[in-house]
């Protein structure tokens, strides 16, 4: 069943370029643009709640910069037992768009059914086909991306992340609101990366074995990224700390100045998301701020960067927001490797289960 992989989690890894393929199959192609059939009917909403759990959060996270720069609509990503127990200001014209790799969750079910109760609609965001999310919502996107055994989760990000750029496109094109070259690149960089990700996937094992013998003795990490590679940070923390048990942080680069800075010293290092976009200067120059206090620095980022680190990893530059679809399984597989290295359980982390039915 693990198909010759160690682990689920390892296989789930690698088959992330499958997970992109299948999830714009018959929804994005060059001649046709973007179609999302699931939401015919559904005008683009007015005020959108993303609501989920853990890494589904993270995803939504990261969907938020896209719907809101190219659909100009307000997002706001709900941690779901929060979300379940505020007094909402919800009604008919909100739209809440509930994440779960499941379907089961049981905190994200909770919001999805107050968000309801209150007039709003709701979409849902899963993988597991016929799970409760599924049933429950008014209109179901399935993410496709086959059966995640390992209770890290993975591929399903991959695939909530190449729905939710979708989504993006979608609303904005409906509402006129879509920077003309989007959609256009968006789609092309989308169709290539199937192949870019089987090419490079070796490698990033290599590199992240590689890394994790240097690394695994910490007792704590901080993860960096800013803008679209924050919520990765976050994704990147929780991965290491599930299946390795080290303490990660992810922070917003920014914010190391307001506090975590102080843990900063040579036993503690950062692993940082510093890639070519509009805010690599401000990246850089946070992390010459954790070098000054000795801290040591993993970085992935892309060629041709120059960065005061330790260990630079540097992957391939594609089309904007995709990078992250690069990023995620560096911060995976280093993940793996460490906690593989320590002997960790891998697929079956302590403490775990793979859906969280209760409160
Ligand atoms: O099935 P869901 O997407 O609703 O699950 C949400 C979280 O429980 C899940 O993402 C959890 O954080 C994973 N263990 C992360 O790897």
């Amino acid at each position: 069943q693990k198909g010759g992989y160690k682990h689920f989690m390892l296989k789930e890894i690698f088959e992330q370029p499958r997970v992109v393929a299948d999830c714009i199959a018959g929804r994005a192609d060059a001649v046709h643009g973007v179609r999302l059939p699931e939401l015919d009917g559904l005008a683009a909403p007015k005020r959108l709640h993303i609501v989920a759990c853990g890494t589904s959060y993270h995803a939504g996270l990261w969907g938020m910069g896209l719907i809101e720069s190219w659909a100009r609509i307000p997002v706001r990503v709900e941690i779901a037992s929060e979300f379940r127990y505020r007094d909402l200001i919800l009604d008919k014209d909100d739209v809440v768009l509930a994440i779960s790799q499941s379907g089961e969750t049981a905190d994200t079910l909770a919001g999805m059914r107050r968000a309801r109760e209150m007039g709003a609609t709701v979409i849902g965001l899963c993988n597991v086909v016929g799970s409760t999310v599924s049933r429950e919502a008014d209109h179901v996107i399935y993410t496709q991306a086959g059966p995640e055994i390992s209770v890290a989760s993975t591929k399903a990000m991959c695939s909530q992340l190449t729905l939710l750029l979708l989504l993006a496109l979608h609303w904005g094109r409906q509402k006129g609101t879509l920077p003309a070259d989007a959609q256009a690149s968006a789609v092309r960089g989308l169709v290539g990366l199937p192949s870019v990700l089987e090419a490079e996937l070796p490698r990033m094992r290599e590199v992240a074995q590689s890394l994790s013998r240097k690394y695994s003795s910490a007792r704590s990490f901080m993860y960096l990224g800013r803008g679209v590679q924050f919520p990765l940070a976050l994704e990147g923390a929780l991965k290491l700390k599930e299946i390795s048990y080290i303490h990660a942080e992810g922070y917003a680069s920014g914010e190391m100045k307001h506090g975590p800075i102080a843990l900063i010293d040579p036993e503690f290092p950062t692993f940082a998301l510093a890639l070519h976009d509009d805010l690599f200067p401000k990246v850089k120059s946070n992390l010459e701020e954790v070098q000054a206090r000795d801290g040591r620095i993993v970085a992935i980022t892309h060629p041709g960067l120059e960065l005061p680190v330790d260990d630079a990893w540097v992957i391939p530059e594609v089309w904007g927001p995709l990078n992250s679809f690069l990023v995620l399984p560096c911060l995976q597989l280093f993940a793996y490797e460490v906690a593989d290295y320590l002997g960790k359980d891998v697929d079956q982390p302590r403490n775990l289960a793979k859906s969280v039915t209760v409160e």
